[in-house]
């Protein structure tokens, strides 16, 4: 038997339990022992339900018990999150957490320790939800050098957009209707202003690179700024807005970036919908592939991290080697990246001085303005040119 402990009894905390007890057989089977929940961590209690039996407050039995062997950290934020987790790998106990944050800031030291120490560091669930991301990028595409990934990587946006433009729900319904789902961040600022993108896809490209992405110098934006008549002009055009993080690999320069995109529907990407995530990985020698599928919410999740739990029982003392190094990956800056922009400006604006050829669309239903697509160009050449005349709003396009 192999005795685990969850720290947190929210929506993911709860949900791992649930997956345990759903499926004993086939994931004991699977992890080739009896996995066991031996105690739950959480500040509060939990009367009627049968989790309060094994019910802890105090971090420090779980520490101290040399029965437990496998930790799952779903608590989620850096603090007390971090401690925890460096203990826990201290004492010998591999960790299984779906926590992003904890993740991106402190995935190398993490990794190293449970190197040392022979044990595994999991984080399945951090990226994706229920999608196999991490363990594929990091055992499978072993073959090829990844020269791009670029995903929707974010359910409540993805969530919001879809809503937004299918049953034109306002901003604010889509994102209540995802927190109630239990999709959303506690602060759900960081779903909406591309925060929680940005740490995974610095998760996704430290793996994919090997060294060390720092998402404090990812360049994001969020969708807090897209309105209905952005919307409204994607439609005219037969585009998808959504939220993209991307990085990409050109000769030896490196780009990462989150944003919000104009997907033409020749895309993968344009047909993911509602709270479902894709990653899109391009290999030099594999071509395209896409992972798609659940990206958020209580059970997808948790079956991310009992996958892991899995994982760690089948390798307890043998570490699963990670291919990300805490050596620093230089990020080249976004202004040299050339794209398409659609632009939005109020009528009687001479567009075409301004950026020379241009795809001009009008939508019958919104007055008194115009938008426009135009030819490929830089980051930075398009901030200069936006300089220059008033602009309603703008999008990139994919
Ligand atoms: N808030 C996150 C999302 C949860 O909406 O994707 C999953 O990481």
């Amino acid at each position: 038997m192999v005795n685990i402990a969850v720290l947190g009894y929210g929506t993911v905390g709860s949900g791992v339990v649930e997956v345990i007890r759903t499926n004993p057989e086939s994931i004991n089977k699977k992890a080739g022992d009896e996995i066991h929940v031996k105690y739950v961590l959480d500040l509060r209690d939990f009367p009627g339900d049968p989790v309060q039996e094994i019910l802890v407050h105090d971090f420090d039995v779980i520490l101290n018990d040399p029965e437990v062997k496998i930790v799952v950290e779903v608590m989620g934020g850096v603090e007390p999150a971090y401690t925890f987790v460096k203990k826990c790998l201290l004492a010998g106990k591999s960790v299984c957490t779906s926590n992003k944050e904890l993740v991106a800031k402190h995935g190398p030291e993490l990794l190293k320790i449970a190197r040392e120490n022979n044990i595994n560091f999991l984080f399945e669930a951090s990226v994706g939800g229920g999608i196999p991301i991490i363990r594929p990028l990091n055992s499978s595409l072993t073959a090829d050098e990844i020269l791009e990934i670029t995903g929707i990587l974010n359910g409540t946006t993805n969530f919001i957009l879809t809503k937004m433009a299918q049953e034109g729900w306002e901003f604010d319904a889509a994102l209540k209707k995802a927190q109630e789902l239990g999709y959303a961040e506690r602060n759900p600022e960081a779903d909406v202003e591309g925060y929680d993108a940005c740490r995974k896809i610095a998760i996704l490209s430290s793996l994919a690179f090997g060294d060390h992405v720092d998402f404090e110098e990812i360049y994001t934006e969020g969708i807090s700024k897209i309105t209905a008549k952005d919307i409204a002009y994607a439609k005219e055009m037969n585009y998808a807005v959504k939220l993209l993080a991307s990085s990409k690999r050109e000769d030896e320069q490196y780009y990462a970036m989150v944003a919000p995109f104009l997907v033409p529907p020749t895309h993968p990407l344009y047909a993911v919908n509602d709270v479902f995530n894709a990653i899109f990985v391009k290999g030099n020698v594999l071509g395209d592939v896409m992972f798609y599928g659940s990206g958020a919410g209580k059970l997808p999740t948790a079956s991310a991290v009992v996958s892991d739990v899995v994982d760690a029982t089948k390798h307890l003392h043998c570490n699963i080697m990670s291919f990300w190094s805490s050596r620093k990956l230089g990020l080249t800056k976004v202004d040299k990246a050339v794209r398409r922009f659609f632009v939005r400006v109020p009528d009687g604006t001479d567009a075409k001085a301004v950026f020379g050829d241009i795809d001009e669309v009008r939508v019958d239903a919104i007055g008194g303005e115009f938008g426009f697509i135009t030819q490929p160009m830089s980051e930075e050449a398009f901030r200069e040119k936006c300089e220059k005349i008033q602009i309603l709003s703008s999008i990139r396009l994919l």
